[in-house]
Order: structure tokens, then sequence, then C-alpha cells
């Protein structure tokens, strides 16, 4: 399990908001902080701060690569994944995470590409449209529009592979709805199965419509059972689950967002612990990428933070930035103040600057917005943030289940990737070598950047 862009703060964060809310003792404690058995470091090959790819890349091949590298070595040569060598000694396969299943912290286990904003190779590769034919028996999650020849409204490819049909044709059972998700049944269901909610990411916890997407818990626990009903013959499943969006709410100093992603990641934990519960012959190992916004709880010159100023926060800042470009500029200092702070922020003190920061840059760049927005309800509940992209601190480690319990203490983010391939006795060398005429790099790249979500 995998929480993307979440350090030791925004755990914090989340318990002390739960804390605050419920009056509960001192002593309530989080699911993550009962399994927490050390931490991480996370630096790459190219910076002490590194981003998702290399990261990933790093838990994947245990190979420390350079920032942007989705499952490739420092001279680009694709190297064999956990995933692909668990995928070849028999096991079962999932990737499940609430970001485009394209990005790249799920890529980095199933695809293996130079620079990852080559999403659209990466979901030619993901479905087994290369050298390993259906690597991944079960993807859960958004990106869709990846999958869609250029001639559907839905897509955002540059070319015309329709790589929903060649998935089709390749024998995935294929789901897009939630109507289509909850009629599942997790003991017949076969695999390879794919289930794409979402054109781009999937909504964000603060905004989602529970008709409309699952939740993370939701697709965790029926991907488990689905993996778990159809690896009776063979050694198991391996998964990788993803908190994606922690990650995305960090980069916009949306602390409100920050703290339903995390939440809905704990209930997350939940389920899994609970699956282990009933089969314990099963593991998982828990850690973050690295972490992202610097986030602190505590500004000058109080020794204090305030978690009940998120409570009133109704939506995300990225929704009410697109909103806003719906709103008519001259109706725009209106709606900021008469109904994003009151109504969807809960502030009733907002200063003229405030809402005209926000206006003015509702109409230039959509980050900026998005910051103004998390930073007038970061700085009533006095959290700070160093920055709209990642640092290098430490994060936590966490782990349940059979034989976790020789793993203790401080590891770099390669020695995850070592840990998990000895514990599926799996080896990633002889994968390595079936990838050495992988193609990595998109012909008809770069197209539109993604700059938005690293
Ligand atoms: C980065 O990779 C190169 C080539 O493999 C290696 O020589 C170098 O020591 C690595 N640097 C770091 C900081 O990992
Ligand atoms: C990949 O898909 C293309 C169709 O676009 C097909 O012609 C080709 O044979 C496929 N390759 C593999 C390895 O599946
Ligand atoms: C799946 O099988 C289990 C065990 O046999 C049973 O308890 C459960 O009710 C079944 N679920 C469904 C949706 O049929
Ligand atoms: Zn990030």
């Amino acid at each position: 399990m995998i929480s993307d862009g979440f350090g030791t703060s925004s755990e914090t964060l989340a318990r002390d908001f739960i804390r605050s809310e419920n009056g509960i003792e001192n002593s309530w404690v989080s699911v993550l902080d009962g399994l927490l058995v050390g931490s991480t470091r996370t630096s790459s090959n190219s910076s002490f701060v590194t981003d998702s790819a290399a990261a990933a890349t790093a838990f994947s091949c245990g190979v420390k690569s350079f920032n942007g590298a989705v499952g490739i070595t420092t001279d680009s040569k694709p190297c064999g994944t956990v995933l692909e060598a668990a995928k070849a000694k028999g096991y079962k396969t999932g990737l499940i995470t609430t970001a485009r299943i394209t990005h790249a912290t799920p890529a980095a286990f199933a695809a293996h590409v130079v620079n990852r904003n080559m999403e659209e190779l990466v979901a030619l590769q993901e479905i087994g449209n290369n050298t390993i034919q259906n690597k991944v028996d079960l993807l859960f999650g958004g990106g869709k529009c990846l999958f869609l020849p250029s001639t559907d409204a839905g897509s955002c490819r540059t070319d015309d592979i329709d790589v929903w049909g060649i998935a089709r044709s390749n024998g995935y059972t294929q789901i897009s709805s939630k109507a289509e998700f909850d009629s599942l049944n997790v003991n017949t269901t076969k695999l390879p199965l794919m289930g794409l909610f979402a054109s781009e990411h999937m909504s964000y916890e603060i905004d989602r419509s529970a008709d409309q997407e699952p939740s993370l818990s939701e697709m965790v626990y029926k991907g488990l059972n689905v993996l778990n009903s159809n690896s009776q013959n063979g050694p198991g499943f391996f998964v990788m689950i993803e908190g994606a969006r922690i990650d995305m709410a960090a980069h916009d100093n949306d602390p409100a967002t920050h703290l339903h992603e995390i939440v809905a990641y704990w209930e997350t934990v939940t389920a899994v612990h609970k699956f282990i519960d009933m089969h314990p012959d099963t593991a998982m190992v828990a850690t973050s990428d690295h972490e992202t916004g610097g986030l602190t709880l505590g500004i000058d010159p109080d020794y204090a933070w305030y978690p009940r100023a998120l409570a009133p926060v109704k939506r995300s800042a990225a929704s009410i930035c697109s909103d806003m470009k719906h709103v008519p500029v001259q109706n725009r200092v209106e709606f900021v103040s008469g109904i994003v702070f009151p109504y969807l922020m809960g502030i009733n003190d907002a200063s003229q600057e405030e809402i005209l920061s926000i206006v003015r840059a509702s109409s230039m760049d959509s980050q900026i917005c998005r910051r103004f927005i998390g930073q007038a309800v970061s700085a009533r509940a006095h959290i700070g943030w160093t920055t709209g992209g990642h640092t290098g601190g430490d994060v936590g480690l966490y782990a349940y289940g059979a034989g976790t319990s020789d793993l203790r203490g401080s590891y770099e983010n390669v020695q995850i990737s070592d840990y998990m391939s000895k514990y599926l006795g799996v080896d990633m060398g002889p994968v390595s070598k079936l990838l050495a005429n992988e193609v990595v790099r998109q012909p008809n790249f770069p197209y539109h950047q993604r700059v938005d979500d690293l």
C-alpha cells in the first residue's frame, strides 16, 4: 500500500482532527498508528527530493532511478518489477488507485517508460500489449480517457489506438460505472478485470458522489476478494493499492481535502486489516513515496494549531476553482465572498485581499487559485506549508500479517522492494532480460504536459 505524499505530519493532522472533533481522549490512535514498524528513506538517484515515479520504481524494481523514470534504470533500460515477477511465478496481480491508472505510481509496477508523462504508452503496456502479455489481472482506478481512441469524445489520446478494445479482445471483463461495480459478485467474477470509473483521476473523497464512483476502500474490499477467489489454485496474489490523491491535495496546500483523503486511506487500511484477519496467510506492507507540501502543524507566534478550522470545508479547492471558471468574471467577487468563503470553506472573516487574490487567480493559473483557497483555510488552522511540491523527509513504514515481524527499523525505499520479492520468493532478474527490447519511448511524445500533479 502506498499513501502518496503522506508525511508524518499528515498522519498527525488527521489524528488530531479526529480527536478534536470527537472530544476523545488523547490516547486514541488511527489504524495506521497501530501498525507502525519503522520509517522509509525516500531519496532518488537524481535528487534528495524524489518524485512519485522514481519512488515507485524503487519499490517495484528495487533500483533508485532518476525523477520521472517509470520502471527503468538510470541508463533507461526496463527493470523487471515485483508485480511482473510475481505474475511469472503464477501469482494473480492487481493495481488499485484513485489516480489515473496510468499515473506514475501504478505505472511503475507494470510499465516501462523514460518519462512519466508518456501515459498513452503506459496504457498499452498495462494491458499487456507488449513483451509480457496480460500481466495485470485486476485494474481499478481512473484514467479511462487514455484507453479510448482519439476519435472517441471521451478520449485524451493523440492517436486512434483503441486500447479499451484491445484489452477486451485480450479477455478483460470491463466496467466503468458504479452500478456495474456494485453488481460484481466477488465469488464468481473471473479475471482479468478492469474497472475505470473516471475519465481522469477519480474524485477527491470530499467531492465524491457515492452513486457515481466507488471509494478506495470499496475498490480494495472487492479487489482483494476477487483476487482471492481467483487464486485458489496458485501461490496467491500481489496487489499494489495507492491512496493517490493525498499527494495532490498537499500540492494544492489544501488541508481539508488532504484530511479527507487520509481518512479514506485509513478506511482502506482497515479493510485490508480485516481481510488479513480472515486470511491470515496474507501480508500487508504500507509506506509512502515521499512527503508533499512541507506540512507543519503550528505557525508563529502561538504554540497551537486548530483542527476545527478544517471541519466546515465542504469541497476541494480544485473543484471550487474549476467551478469558478463557469461563473462570469464580473460576478466572481460576489461568488467568492458570498458563497465560497462562508458556505464552502466556513470562513466568515475573509479579508478583501484574500477574496481578490482568489478572484484574480481564477482567471490565471488554476494551481495558484487552489493554493490561495488552501492557504486561507490553513491560516485559520495555523497550518504551514513550505512548498507546492515534495520534500525529502523520511516517511512512516507500516506492516501487518504473516511473517512481517522481521520488518523493523529504518529502510531505504529500495529495500522495501527487496523485502517484498524475498517474501514472495520471486526474482526480477529474468523479467528484466525478457523486457530487454521493450519500447520505452512514446513515439508521439511530447503531447500536452500534465504538470499539475507530480
Ligand atoms: C545514480 O546512478 C548512477 C548510475 O547507475 C550511479 O553511478 C550513481 O552513484 C547514482 N547516484 C545516486 C545518488 O544514487
Ligand atoms: C498491440 O496492439 C496492436 C493493435 O494496435 C496489435 O497490432 C499488436 O499485435 C499488439 N501487440 C501485442 C504484443 O499484443
Ligand atoms: C462469497 O462466498 C463467501 C464464502 O463462501 C460467502 O460467505 C459470501 O456470502 C459470498 N458472497 C457473495 C456476494 O455471494
Ligand atoms: Zn506529488
